[in-house]
């Protein structure tokens, strides 16, 4: 496919995937893109950035305008935004859907999700602001970011080392990672219907909570603290404060300070030295939870990590057979570990390719000068499209094409071009 054919058809299913109308229930305007057909209907926190990615390469900024606009229209007094806007339609996908919402007794179905996912929105908005110099743009976000963030580090920060925790796999858009088993009390292995059900207690478990954080982090089911999540909420903080200083908000300096503090606590809690890798954090227990994972480069696009410690995590694990190294990389678990499994599961982000972590590591090889390892990712990533479309997640050995169909996320390959 030609780089002009690729960019067409990518535009063409972020087009089919559009969504734009008027929510009589919620008197608001929407305009988001879904992620795939029937499967994802909804807007969602994370993917809503990775489109407006897309968008930026692209070059239709007005419409990467609109979906930040949506993702943000429902926002909370506190600051609160949920992982899944349900625009459209209050019913649910799936079983899930109903546990990850507050039940209120005025709303039975409120119009989001009570989970939080990566933000990547200040990254997204910097994007469109470099694309186009808007400042009113800027001027009209950076209020509700700050608030977002502020929201994030006053609840989600439990014990006050300036990492945030996550209350369920399904948080971290990662959703069945392996070295979440541990914390769910799966013995590990290849997802099974005991991971879906232990993943399942804890989303009732907070639901019967009505998602009251202190309650919840008392209670201590599964609360973990994620490299990816705080890698990007650390990236984020540092965008942000960059932003801020664009439009001369004086509480620039106040982000920088958190970014600083963020990345810091990261490297010094998540690294560990002896095996080249950064590990999410069980709470409950204090201890890393040691899986391998494309999570462990993440860190590398912080500046906070250093070069040796970088260049540890690249030379020991990138191009390891047991790990990483397969004809379509990179696959979503170490391939020597129990969990990993190439195929198509339910039990998703367990073995197959990602392009989402793909284009992650993709960025943070670019951002350190590895840029030998990001073209080979990058041509790989290429050619699994070329193989397979626009599909959800791929095998990494035969480069087969699963799960939902007109996938957006294989759009980021136009963001790993140069
Ligand atoms: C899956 C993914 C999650 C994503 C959602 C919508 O649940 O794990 O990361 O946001 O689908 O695409």
């Amino acid at each position: 496919m030609t780089d002009d054919e690729l960019r067409r058809r990518i535009g063409a299913v972020l087009e089919r995937n559009r969504r734009r109308g008027y929510s009589r229930g919620l008197k608001q305007h929407y305009d988001f893109i879904k992620p795939a057909g029937n499967r994802y209907p909804f807007q969602y926190f994370w993917d809503t950035c990775f489109h407006v990615f897309i968008l930026d390469r692209l070059g239709r900024l007005d419409e990467a305008k609109q979906q930040l606009r949506s993702l943000f229209q429902l926002q909370q007094p506190d600051g609160f935004v949920g992982h899944e806007i349900y625009w459209q339609s209050l019913l649910p996908a799936k079983p899930e859907d109903i546990l990850q919402a507050r039940l209120s007794l005025t709303h039975l179905r409120p119009a989001m999700s009570a989970l939080i996912q990566p933000p990547l929105v200040a990254w997204a908005a910097s994007r469109i602001f470099h694309g186009s110099g808007d400042r009113t743009f800027l001027e009209e976000m950076l209020p509700k970011f700050k608030l977002y963030f502020d929201w994030l580090a006053e609840n989600r920060d439990f014990d006050g080392d300036g990492l945030i925790s996550i209350i369920t796999p399904y948080e971290s858009g990662i959703d069945y990672k392996p070295s979440f088993d541990e914390a769910l009390g799966f013995g590990s292995g290849r997802g099974r219907l005991g991971l879906y059900l232990r993943a399942g207690r804890v989303d009732l478990a907070n639901f019967w909570r009505r998602y009251h954080l202190p309650a919840i982090y008392q209670a201590k089911r599964f609360i973990v603290k994620e490299v990816t999540y705080n890698t990007l909420y650390a990236h984020d903080l540092e965008v942000l404060a960059g932003l801020l200083e664009t439009i001369h908000d004086p509480d620039a300096r106040r982000y920088r300070q958190r970014a600083e503090q963020v990345g810091r606590r990261l490297v010094e809690l998540m690294y560990d030295a002896e095996t080249a890798a950064f590990y999410d954090i069980n709470v409950t227990t204090g201890r890393h939870l040691q899986v391998l994972t494309p999570s462990i480069f993440a860190p590398l696009i912080l500046s906070q990590v250093t070069d040796t410690v970088a260049r540890s995590v690249i030379d020991r694990h990138f191009s390891s057979k047991q790990e990483f190294q397969a004809p379509f990389p990179l696959p979503s678990v170490a391939t020597s570990h129990p969990a990993f499994f190439a195929e198509e599961s339910h039990y998703i982000w367990r073995g197959p390719t990602w392009i989402a972590y793909n284009w992650l590591t993709y960025q943070a090889l670019r951002q350190r000068g590895f840029d030998q390892p990001a073209a080979t990712l990058y041509r790989s990533t290429r050619q699994l499209i070329d193989t397979s479309g626009f599909r959800e997640y791929y095998n990494p050995f035969t480069g087969a094409g699963y799960g939902a169909i007109n996938f957006t996320w294989s759009g980021l390959v136009l963001d790993m071009m140069d």
